[in-house]
């Protein structure tokens, strides 16, 4: 394999000029996900008067001392519903791919520093995102639960709560139910208050560990009872943990205080099965990028319609920076090729421009090689869609790119998503978007989401209504033409803001905006986690696990 070259300098103003770029948006990330731990770090007083730990001190007691831990969605809910900076973000879950216990495990720590744990939509959509990601990858999942159930406040500018949001939060349980049935173990901690929806997820888990004087585990609370019947009752009496290991057997494993909680869930993964060794076997040697990783953000520009060259990030990215490209003469928008990551073959497809016919078709037939070959694909965005035009359509642009579609949807062997820039229109789907279910999707700052960029679609509209206007004998004048505009830039100014990275991350359109130095990092524990699920053991049953 030929070694990538580069025509990157660090010491050039070029170069400074990305870096800066890249630097700031990084800093509007960080300050975000900064603000979401103030409100943790806010909450300490709290937990120390009820002798609890803070959500993320029970996460440091959960993981392996030194193991590498990858949070997902930490942005999730950012700037919705009441949250104006990110103080709230995350979506009431703390979550991510991590080991316990020597085994590679999805991690769930309820945030009950915000708003009780409560569940609002987001809360629902990230838990759905973390159950699929578990069912494919086969991993376990350790719950550190405690939440107050449903998020009641409703209005809040934002429904978080209302019927339809309500009836979604219900699939949650479903996937539970299927994830037991499929063999995939739920171990939860119920560390504080599980009420309704929050009762539901630890008495869904296959292992429950109760907290004696904290577990408080039932389908209404004192506050709601007394709503609901006028009854009155104390939370340890309704449903503390001594009540649930004597008395209704809701949970097996009575813990002394959050530690020994933790502690036990950590027990309970030790005795599962492991994956068959040499699951993580290299195919060759593993060599670090030729090309270092630390400039991987001075590649992006910050004018959005300057080129790159996508190999860039490739040669910062794989093994010794080697790359076997295929298809080299035919096409030079679309990026295919074989190389390694960690030592692991994978493929990888990548943009420099918008998809051509040819393109299309390339990198259609390189998919089929790496399902054949069993080869993970790795995907690096950086396009505008498909090319539009009386010549490609005439090439079949239309039917080629549905090909690439039909190729991504079809794909067996993993698929690894990386959003390094623009990433608009039907180009978004062929390469592995949200939409076409990629076992990993993660972002740079500069990702941009959308159908197409701001100003075309004011360009396009632009066109429809002043062939509108002319249709109806409207004739053009100042004012008309002054309305047209101002039309444009709302279109324009609004379709830029919902394409931006931190509006999609918000929405689970990936799993997390990373640090570019990163993605070297990010993208061997993503392909780590797929390769080791092929080699984890499941012992399916029919119903899952019930407690009698
Ligand atoms: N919906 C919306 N917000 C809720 C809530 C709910 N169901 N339950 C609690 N909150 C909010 C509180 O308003 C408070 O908000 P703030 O931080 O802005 O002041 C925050 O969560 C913490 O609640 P608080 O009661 O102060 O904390 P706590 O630790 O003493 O108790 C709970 C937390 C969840 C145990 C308690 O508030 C409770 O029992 N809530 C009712 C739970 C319930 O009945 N849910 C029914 C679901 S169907």
């Amino acid at each position: 394999m030929l070694e990538l070259e580069t025509t990157l300098h660090a010491g050039a103003p070029a170069f400074q000029d990305n870096r800066a770029f890249m630097r700031a948006q990084l800093t509007r990330v960080s300050n975000a996900v900064g603000r979401a731990h103030a409100t943790e770090l806010a909450f300490t007083e709290r937990a120390r008067k009820h002798e609890k730990l803070r959500p993320r001190e029970r996460l440091g007691l959960l993981l392996d001392r030194g193991a590498p831990f990858l949070e997902l969605c930490a942005l999730a809910g950012y700037g919705m519903y009441g949250d104006t900076d990110g103080s709230f973000a995350g979506g009431q879950l703390i979550a991510g791919l991590g080991f316990v216990s020597g085994r590679r495990c999805l991690v769930i720590v309820w945030n009950h520093a915000v708003k009780g744990g409560t569940i609002t939509r987001v809360t629902t959509q990230k838990m759905l995102r973390l159950q699929d990601i578990a069912k494919k990858q086969r991993l376990p999942i350790v719950s550190l639960s405690e939440s107050g159930g449903g998020n009641l406040e409703g209005g809040g500018g934002g429904d978080p709560w209302g019927a339809y949001a309500f009836v979604e939060g219900g699939v949650c349980y479903c996937q539970q139910a299927e994830l037991s049935a499929a063999g995939i173990p739920q171990i939860v901690v119920a560390h504080g208050n599980a009420t309704a929806g929050g009762a539901y997820h630890v008495a869904l888990s296959d292992y429950i560990v109760l907290v004696r004087g904290q577990t408080q585990l039932f389908l209404a609370g004192p506050p709601l009872l007394k709503a609901a019947t006028g009854e009155v009752a104390s939370a340890e009496a309704l449903g503390g943990a001594e009540m649930h290991a004597r008395v209704s057997g809701t949970g097996e494993y009575l813990a002394e205080d959050d530690a020994d909680g933790i502690r036990i869930a950590r027990e309970i993964v030790a005795q599962l099965p492991k994956p068959a060794a040499g699951a993580l076997t290299a195919d060759v040697e593993v060599l670090a990028p030729l090309h270092d990783p630390e400039e991987l953000d001075g590649i992006v520009p910050a004018d959005a319609k300057a080129f790159y060259d996508i190999r860039e990030v490739i040669a910062r990215v794989v093994d010794r920076s080697r790359f076997l490209e295929l298809g080299r003469e035919l096409d030079s928008g679309t990026i295919c090729g074989h190389a390694h990551l960690g030592g692991h073959r994978v493929g990888i497809v990548g943009n420099n421009a918008p998809i051509t016919p040819n393109g299309a078709k390339k990198a259609a037939m390189f998919l089929q090689l790496c399902d054949h070959s069993g080869a993970p694909v790795i995907f690096l965005h950086n396009t505008t869609g498909f090319l539009v035009g009386v010549e490609p359509e005439e090439r079949g642009q239309v039917k080629h790119g549905a090909k690439l579609i039909q190729a991504v949807a079809n794909l067996r062997s993993p698929k690894l998503t990386l959003v390094v820039g623009k990433s608009y229109g039907a180009g978004n789907y062929a390469m592995a978007s949200r939409a076409l279910k990629p076992d990993f999707i993660f972002a740079w700052p500069t990702a941009r989401t959308a159908v197409m960029g701001g100003a075309q679609a004011a360009k396009v509209l632009q066109i429809v209504a002043e062939a509108k206007l002319a249709r109806s004998g409207v004739a053009m004048d100042a004012n008309v033409q002054a309305m047209l505009d101002e039309r444009a830039r709302a279109i324009e100014t609004g379709l830029d803001a919902t394409s931006d990275a931190m509006y999609c991350s918000a929405r689970l359109f990936d799993d997390g905006i990373i640090d570019p130095r990163d993605s070297r990092k990010v993208l061997l524990l993503a392909l780590e986690t797929c390769l080791e699920a092929e080699a984890t053991p499941r012992f399916p049953n029919t119903f899952g696990i019930a407690r009698f």
